[in-house]
């Protein structure tokens, strides 16, 4: 495991740059898609990327990490509609070449194999793009996660659904119950798993990531096991490393 230290501007940088070179090296690359607020200046970055410099995504495809079960097809916080809006949208990515996890399928168990399969079909993932929750969960993998597991239903937090609850008007309430999410096992089979980490709120989990036991309770230490995995922390994440 890498762990680079850097203020969040550089941070951003970093990651655009390797999925800048992957795409270089591999225009039909597969991109490993996160939501929250950790990913949104590579977004910027990339953005700028495609602008100015020619950074195509035309041949890529892109797999969201997870999705909340039961928003309406045009709820801002869908997660589908997050990444049209904060990426594919302004990097000129067809809608068709990005997918995501069917959080409004009837059959839910039947979407995530879908999923799953979608994923293989693609030839899996080259880069993953992470964020981590405050109790260390990655894409919604909750403590208590199984360390081999693949796309299912979970539910959130109490934790999760209180820290996402700024993206609902600030009300817990409206946040949903239940989501998909890749599973542990799914985003371990990616051949580069990049995960940033900014703010104080964050260092327990950083420091649980980096340096503390492999655990289901705090899911995101499986990544010690990947043979590549890139953490990009600021200080205040990585105060307590
Ligand atoms: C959500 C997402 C995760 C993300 C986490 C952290 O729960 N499902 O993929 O990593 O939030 O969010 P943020 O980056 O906003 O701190």
């Amino acid at each position: 495991m890498e762990v680079v230290i850097a203020p969040a501007d550089e941070l951003a940088v970093l990651a655009a740059a390797a999925i800048d070179a992957l795409l270089r090296r591999k225009p039909e690359a597969v991109i490993g898609l996160a939501t929250g607020s950790s990913p949104l200046k590579v977004y910027d970055e990339l953005a700028r990327r495609h602008a100015e410099e020619g950074l195509s995504f035309a041949q890529a495809r892109g797999f969201m990490l997870d999705e909340y079960v039961g928003l309406p097809p045009e709820h801002p916080e869908r997660y589908r509609n997050v990444i049209e809006r904060e990426i594919a949208s302004r990097v000129a990515w067809a809608p068709d070449r990005v997918q995501g996890p069917d959080g409004l399928a009837a059959d839910l168990p039947a979407a995530c194999a879908a999923y799953e399969a979608a994923i293989d079909a693609a030839g899996g993932v080259d880069l993953q793009l992470l964020g981590i929750g405050t109790d260390g969960h990655i894409a919604f993998n909750e403590p208590g996660s199984s360390l081999a597991s693949r796309t299912r239903i979970k539910t959130l937090t109490k934790q999760t659904r209180e820290d996402n609850a700024r993206f609902f008007d600030g009300d817990v309430e409206q946040v949903p119950r239940h989501c998909l999410t890749q599973g542990l096992g799914t985003i371990m089979a990616a051949r580069h798993l990049v995960l940033l980490a900014t703010g104080k709120q964050k260092a327990e989990a950083v420091h649980q990531l980096v340096e503390g036991p492999i655990s289901a309770m705090w899911p995101g230490t499986i990544m010690q096991m990947h043979p590549h995995a890139t953490v990009l922390v600021d200080d205040a994440a990585a105060s307590r490393l």
